[in-house]
């Protein structure tokens, strides 16, 4: 529940890094992420003072509380991959499930389609991450393979899927190379 408060959706500020730190001490933060344990506050600091003008970090807050972020970026420096974004996302452990990770990913597609102009978005998700893949699926986003042993996680390698969503107008006659 959102005890009848909206979720708001708002860029990250310097004064945010506090509240995202606090989100990244979750354990099921640190396990459907690339985080480890123990965060540092000071590199978020760091990371949020400095994200480069062209990436976003979005917060999702409830009633001026900081319980979510997601990151959006270009998914690579060469020209050809320009019209990839690449994103991720974590909403803290105690506020899951109350709407926000939505509501994040619905701004960062309402970006990336009507303002930044990617046409593909891409993230990986571990294969057993089912809320995450959940969310993205009901987005639009569709597994495209798996890659094994993606990460070590708690003493073991876990799988990722890649999944990516494609702007609605791609023509993928456009895009699919001649076979
Ligand atoms: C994935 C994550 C961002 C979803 O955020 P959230 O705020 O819980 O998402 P929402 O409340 O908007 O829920 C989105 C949908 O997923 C479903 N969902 C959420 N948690 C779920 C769970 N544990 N199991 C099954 N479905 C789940 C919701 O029911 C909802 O479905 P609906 O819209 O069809 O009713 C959040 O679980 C999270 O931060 N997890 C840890 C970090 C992580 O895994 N990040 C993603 C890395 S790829």
């Amino acid at each position: 529940m959102t005890s009848g408060h909206p979720i708001v959706i708002r860029r990250a500020e310097p004064a945010d890094a506090e509240a995202i730190h606090q989100t990244f001490l979750g354990p099921r933060v640190i396990a459907g992420t690339l985080q480890l344990p123990y965060p540092s506050l000071e590199m978020w600091r760091k990371r949020i003072a400095e994200v480069p003008a062209n990436d976003y970090m979005l917060v999702a807050t409830i009633a001026g509380e900081v319980i979510g972020s997601l990151g959006l970026h270009a998914a690579s420096k060469s020209p050809r991959r320009r019209h990839v974004g690449a994103l991720g996302m974590s909403v803290r452990d105690d506020r899951q499930r109350r709407g926000a990770g939505s509501a994040l990913l619905r701004a960062a597609i309402e970006l990336a389609d009507g303002w930044l102009n990617y046409q593909r978005l891409e993230l990986s998700v571990y294969t057993d991450n089912l809320a995450a893949m959940h969310l993205y699926r009901k987005f639009g986003f569709a597994i495209e393979g798996t890659c094994r042993a993606y990460a070590f996680r708690d003493g073991g390698y876990v799988d990722a899927y890649q999944m990516a969503r494609l702007h609605p107008a791609l023509k993928m006659d456009e895009v699919v190379a001649d076979e």
